[in-house]
């Protein structure tokens, strides 16, 4: 069945190429989905991201894509990891807007407030440019990276750029060590994260239903957004949606955040379209676990299974449990 589905896959791009001619003006920067649209005409899903614009080939033919499925029996200790540091510049709160970009739920602090993290993997400072979340349908899947092969019902991701070696997030998108995400997954329970509780309470949410609406939030302090662990996974990765640029350092924290089942089924009721068009969910907006291939995943949870030794990179002897929040 895979196989067919593969070869109609082929075809279909095939089929793409030789029709270039009048889809060509399709071929934009914004010319791609997370799923198949209900009707009409072809947007490229996933799986053709990387087959429908050359400048996507990335997409198809990378060899450090994410997201990845963390296999937790992999990951290696590595003792020279150090913590993560956050810094507001001494200012703990700040303002962003919120935007429905049709394909996300993206939050962008205002340029006046610096938040810069550093340490962990990172070698340079970088600057936060976006915080989106990725969602799913239904509680079972959501999340982009998967621990074991199981999703979690959300993920957040914290989108810094290196501001030391770039000028603005379009040129480090593009450069070596360019981006740093700091991923963290999302659960369910009926005492919510601080800081999503500000941007998914139901007077916030709804007031961003359809794609272009923009809301300004006021008072937040990033720091309410983070878990309480100086714990996390790490590995080089690239960014997740095209051109799928290999730039990227993932920063994975050890233990969930959470949000109610009301703020997830209101996140649920957000349209990828304009209010005049069909009501289409921006739920499942997520790309594919692609394969890790050689890459190492490094954290600095010591845990009590011995991973495969990295090259350049030997692992002491772990000797504590990954946390039994996140393995759940
Ligand atoms: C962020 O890092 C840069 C470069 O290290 C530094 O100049 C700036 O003051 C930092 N900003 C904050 C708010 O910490
Ligand atoms: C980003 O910086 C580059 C190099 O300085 C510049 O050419 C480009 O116009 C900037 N882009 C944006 C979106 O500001």
């Amino acid at each position: 069945m895979y196989i067919v589905w593969k070869i109609f896959q082929i075809i279909q791009a095939y089929f793409i190429c030789l029709s270039a001619q009048p889809i060509s003006p399709k071929i934009h920067d914004g010319w791609w989905a997370y799923k198949d649209a209900v009707q009409g005409s072809f947007v490229p899903v996933p799986s053709f991201w990387g087959l429908v614009n050359s400048a996507w080939n990335l997409c198809a033919m990378g060899k450090r894509q994410s997201p990845v499925n963390i296999e937790t029996g992999r990951m290696i200790f590595d003792p020279f990891l150090t913590p993560l540091r956050l810094s507001t510049g001494g200012r703990t709160k700040m303002g962003g807007t919120m935007y429905n970009t049709g394909r996300h739920v993206s939050l962008r602090p205002d340029r006046a407030h610096l938040v810069n993290i550093s340490g962990g993997p990172l070698g340079y400072s970088h600057r936060l440019e976006e915080i989106r979340l990725h969602f799913g349908s239904e509680d079972g899947q959501g999340s982009e990276h998967l621990l074991n092969g199981q999703a979690f019902p959300a993920e957040v991701q914290l989108i810094h750029y290196n501001q030391e070696l770039y000028a603005n997030y379009s040129e480090a998108a593009k450069s070596p060590n360019g981006i740093a995400v700091v991923s963290i997954f999302i659960k369910i329970s009926e005492s919510p994260n601080v800081f999503l509780n500000r941007m998914l309470n139901r007077d916030t949410i709804t007031r961003i239903t359809y794609k272009h609406d923009a809301f300004l939030l006021m008072g937040l302090n990033i720091a309410d957004l983070y878990p309480d662990t100086t714990r996390f996974i790490t590995y080089e990765g690239s960014i997740t949606i095209p051109p799928c640029y290999e730039t990227a350092t993932w920063i994975l924290m050890n233990k969930p955040v959470y949000v109610t089942q009301m703020q997830m089924h209101s996140l649920r009721l957000l349209s990828q379209n304009e209010p005049y068009k069909l009501f289409l969910s921006m739920s499942d907006n997520t790309r594919p676990a692609q394969p890790l291939i050689q890459r190492c995943i490094r954290t600095n949870i010591k845990f009590s299974k011995q991973g495969r030794d990295c090259p350049n990179n030997r692992a002491l002897r772990p000797q504590y449990r990954v946390n039994q929040w996140l393995l759940k």
